[in-house]
Formats: C-alpha cells, sequence, structure tokens
C-alpha cells in the first residue's frame, strides 16, 4: 500500500470524497496526507482529519496568498500544531512564476512560518517555483526538515535539499514528455525519496486533462519503480518508511 504524501482534497474539488478515498484505497494507497494552502483550506483540513482516520494533514500559508493572509491566520495555525493529526506546516514556501515583485513579503510570510516549525519542531512542505536560490538561502537560516514539494529542479539543487535533510517529492511531472526530471530523479537515493499526486493537479500519463486522484500515486509508482528499477513492494516499502520516520507516523 502506498501514501499520498500530498494532495489538495477540499470539497470544491471533490464532490464525493468518501468515493474518491475508496477508490484510491482499490489502487493500493490507504494513506493521504491533505495540504492546506490559506485560511479557509486550513480549517477544512482540520474537519477532515478528524474524520477520516487515514488521513493527516499539513496547515499553512501558501505564498500565492501572500496578498490575503492576517496575523490572526499565522496564530491559528500555531494553535493548532498540537493536533495529533496535523503532522507538519505547509505548504509554505516561495513563488516567483506569476511574480518577484511581492518577493520581500513572501519571504516575510515564509519565515514567519519556518520560525514556528523551529520552535514547534514540526516538519515543513516546502512549495518552491522559480525560486531556488532564495528557497535555499531562507531554508538555511533555520533549523527544520521536511519535504520538497514537486521537485523538478537539477541534481545539483536536489543534492543540496538532501544534505540539509530534506526528502524530495516526486508526482505525475515524471510522467510527461521531455522531463530532464528523469536523469535526476534516477540519481536520487531511495531514502530521500517520496511519492504525492498534488490532486487535482498534475494528473500523471496517460491521464492529463482528467481531474488528478489520489489513486494515481500507483501510476506514478510503477513509473518510478522501472526507472529505479525496484519492486512497486520495495517502493512502497522505502517511500512509507520515509514518511513515517520525517512524520513520526
Ligand atoms: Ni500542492
Amino acid at each position: 500500500m502506498f501514501t499520498d504524501s500530498h494532495c489538495h482534497l477540499y470539497d470544491e474539488y471533490y464532490d464525493n470524497l468518501d468515493n474518491i478515498l475508496k477508490i484510491s484505497e482499490d489502487n493500493k494507497v490507504n494513506r493521504f496526507i491533505n495540504n492546506g494552502c490559506d485560511s479557509k483550506t486550513n480549517k477544512e483540513v482540520l474537519d477532515k482529519v478528524s474524520k477520516y482516520k487515514n488521513m493527516y494533514g499539513t496547515i499553512g500559508i501558501h505564498p500565492e496568498y501572500v496578498d490575503n493572509y492576517t496575523d490572526e491566520d499565522i496564530l491559528f495555525i500555531k494553535s493548532n500544531l498540537n493536533n495529533k493529526k496535523i503532522i507538519a506546516i505547509g505548504e509554505i514556501g516561495l513563488d516567483y512564476h506569476y511574480t518577484k515583485e511581492n518577493k520581500d513579503k513572501q519571504i516575510e510570510l515564509f519565515e514567519s512560518q519556518l520560525k514556528l516549525a523551529e520552535a514547534s519542531n514540526m516538519p515543513v512542505i516546502i512549495h518552491s517555483r522559480e525560486a531556488t536560490l532564495d528557497t535555499i538561502n531562507t531554508l538555511k537560516k533555520y533549523n527544520v526538515r521536511g519535504v520538497i514539494h514537486s521537485f523538478s529542479g537539477s541534481l545539483e539543487t536536489a543534492k543540496q535539499y538532501m544534505k540539509m535533510g530534506f526528502l524530495i517529492g516526486v508526482n505525475g511531472v515524471i510522467t510527461f514528455k521531455n522531463a530532464n526530471l528523469k536523469d535526476v530523479i534516477k540519481e536520487i537515493p531511495l531514502e530521500h525519496l517520496v511519492l504525492e499526486t498534488d490532486s487535482p493537479y498534475l494528473t500523471p500519463e496517460p491521464f492529463r486533462g482528467k481531474q488528478n486522484y489520489p489513486g494515481h500515486i500507483l501510476d506514478i509508482a510503477k513509473y518510478v519503480s522501472e526507472l529505479k528499477d525496484i519492486s512497486l513492494e520495495e517502493l512502497s516499502n522505502i517511500t512509507n518508511k520515509n514518511l513515517n520516520k520525517l512524520f513520526n507516523i
């Protein structure tokens, strides 16, 4: 059985989550880490992890919401970190894809959550898009560990993250044509690898164009197991072990 280490299972995307989880389990995916992004989805994640036994959650403010978060949203995160089903602060990070103009504000938001993670000894889920250098330099200032979600950088970058104690999250992007990512993932030691769907986004081939869901972990796993020349069972064992160790679950 596999774990989807990063998905966004919100009501706005899935109107029958019970069924989505059931068909995911039929596809050998029996644990779900539901990631919040803003104050609304953080609350939703808290509701859902209390409802579903095999679902864990992360709460955090994504850089995309840098213009609309409040201090209360950060306090809300802080006050819910003692919930046993909340296993990390995330997803948080830096995203310069649409604009770099708010980069100081993004770094400020990122750092406020890294401080929280350091103080509460919580792992972090990192979103970094076109912002590798600033992400690494900011992370270096804090004693934190976690997952680099949806990694798509160079081997050199992966090595820097791994040296800092981070796991590398692989999703459906690995199945896309034209991904240099295949060569990079091939070189990453299994002890640093975790699998994710980032549902409802990034549906793997040959299902692109349809909505993603956690059951597609199996398709990503088949792809990665061939790339790494190991069995699906070995891949599920090692990636679950990596997650259990990081998140203490
Ligand atoms: Ni995500």
